[in-house]
């Protein structure tokens, strides 16, 4: 033995003691995990080789698709449907709390043999159950029995944006309906720009804008979403898909479709906020009978900076309106290739970005006929005429068009004209 071996005993005893106080060392972690699990009555399998963390995150991932509930675990969790938050055409929600604390939405869907609450728990299912966005409602799970059709979302303390605009009068500042308009952007944004597969909410409005404790917007009801085929040019809207006032002009008219139709329908919604009112309100006198409408013609006029709207603004906050108030007249453009993408409105929203002074999206209403665009865009629409005469069939049939005496007005005027137009020009 030479002194080179005796230096190698000393390292092998030394990795010898390291070995021995690693093990230790395991063994104390699961069995303080054991003692751990015993203590909250929890039946989790100990499995030796995984320490706290790791274990923990491999939970935290396992939570992070939707999980599926029994009937019974939700009959348990919303104490037998005791507390309903609300109801409509699809169903009811109601309040749940799950033993862990955590407080859920449960979407009852009545019909399970409904075609439609099948399509509509599919749309949610297929997009929402997928993704994960500050800005977009939290889908935790579902359940699909027999006698249940139900989906499972984080609970939105303080409800939709529409109660703060239309009902709950000055309950948010200026500054925070700012920042709801700029967070639901985003959270449109990311569906049709970061997403695998692009999705299409098609039914943007402030009743689906749901805002959380702190009241960070969040973009729910995905009922409608990628129901209508992208590919699809010519689709049938007899459903009526969409809402009234909110609902793009293609969604009625035989144009293509896009995801530019959410864009409209946030256009539609930004002049809500800008006004803190309905964009229809029978009410007001006729001249400011469509927000939009009269926002353009003072706008136009120049004469918006002294207006009811911003009169007793700051002049930060006049600032701010002035810029929503353009990049509402862009999203509403009837052209959609007009209207910008959402990464872009976001910008503008939040003023990185310049705000081209807009075109007027009203052109084919003001006066009652349909004038030419003053921008040459080289994909416009080159439908024959028969196309035209069809729309016009449509219109009429569509019950989106029927549901507000003013829409129903102007989008007569507006099908009516356009067939003239492509009669004269064929
Ligand atoms: C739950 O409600 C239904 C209908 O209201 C009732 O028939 C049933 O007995 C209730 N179940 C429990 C456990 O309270
Ligand atoms: C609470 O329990 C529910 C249902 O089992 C689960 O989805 C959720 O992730 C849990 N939350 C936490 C914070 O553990
Ligand atoms: C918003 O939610 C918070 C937390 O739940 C609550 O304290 C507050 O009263 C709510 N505000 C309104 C206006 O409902
Ligand atoms: C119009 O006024 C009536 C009566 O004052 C009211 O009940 C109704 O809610 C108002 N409509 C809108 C859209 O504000
Ligand atoms: C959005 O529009 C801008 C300006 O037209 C363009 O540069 C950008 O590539 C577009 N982004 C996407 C994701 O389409």
């Amino acid at each position: 033995m030479s002194s080179t071996d005796g230096a190698g005993a000393g390292i092998y005893a030394t990795i010898v003691v390291v070995v021995i106080m690693v093990k230790l060392a395991i063994v104390v972690c699961v069995c303080r995990e054991r003692m751990k699990n015993n203590k909250d009555g929890s039946v989790r399998p100990a499995i030796p080789f995984l320490t706290i963390t790791i274990d923990k995150f491999l939970n935290d991932i396992e939570r992070e698709k939707p999980i599926r509930f029994t009937d019974q675990q939700l009959r348990i969790a919303t104490d037998n449907y005791s507390n309903l938050l609300g109801s409509g055409g699809f169903g009811a929600v109601y309040k749940g709390i799950f033993s862990n604390g955590t407080i859920v939405a449960v979407k009852v869907l009545y019909g399970s043999s409904d075609k439609r609450i099948q399509e509509q728990f599919m749309a949610e299912m297929g997009t929402l159950g997928r993704i994960h966005h500050f800005n977009l409602v939290r889908l935790y799970g579902f359940c699909f029995e027999r006698n249940l059709i139900a989906l499972v979302y984080e609970y939105m303390g303080n409800g939709s944006l529409d109660r703060y605009l239309f009902r709950e009068i000055k309950a948010l500042e200026f500054e925070k309906l700012h920042e709801i308009a700029v967070g639901t952007a985003r959270g449109i944004a990311y569906l049709h720009e970061e997403c695998q597969h692009r999705i299409i909410h098609y039914d943007i409005k402030p009743g689906n804008i749901l805002l959380d404790k702190n009241f960070n917007p969040k973009v729910a009801d995905f009922g409608l979403a990628k129901l209508c085929n992208r590919d699809n040019t010519h689709i049938s809207m007899t459903g009526g898909r969409g809402t009234p006032g909110y609902a793009a002009p293609e969604l009625w008219m035989p144009f293509p479709v896009t995801h530019k139709c959410d864009v409209y329908s946030f256009g539609m919604l930004l002049f809500e906020i800008i006004g803190r009112r309905r964009n229809v309100d029978t009410n007001l006198s006729e001249s400011q009978e469509w927000f939009p409408i009269w926002v353009w013609k003072k706008y136009d006029g120049g004469e918006l900076g002294n207006s009811k709207i911003v009169a007793e603004m700051e002049e930060k906050q006049k600032e701010m309106t002035m810029r929503m108030v353009r990049v509402a007249l862009w999203c509403v453009q009837y052209r959609p290739e007009l209207r910008p993408n959402m990464s872009v409105v976001v910008k503008m929203l939040e003023g990185s970005d310049e705000i081209p002074e807009p075109l007027n999206p009203f052109q084919h209403l003001i006066g009652g006929t349909f004038v030419a665009h003053p921008v040459q865009v080289s994909q416009g629409y080159t439908e024959s005429s028969s196309i035209y005469t069809g729309s016009s069939i449509m219109v009429t049939d569509s019950s989106i068009v029927c549901a507000t005496p003013i829409m129903h007005k102007y989008e007569i005027e507006l099908a009516s004209s356009r067939v003239d137009d492509s009669s004269r020009t064929h």
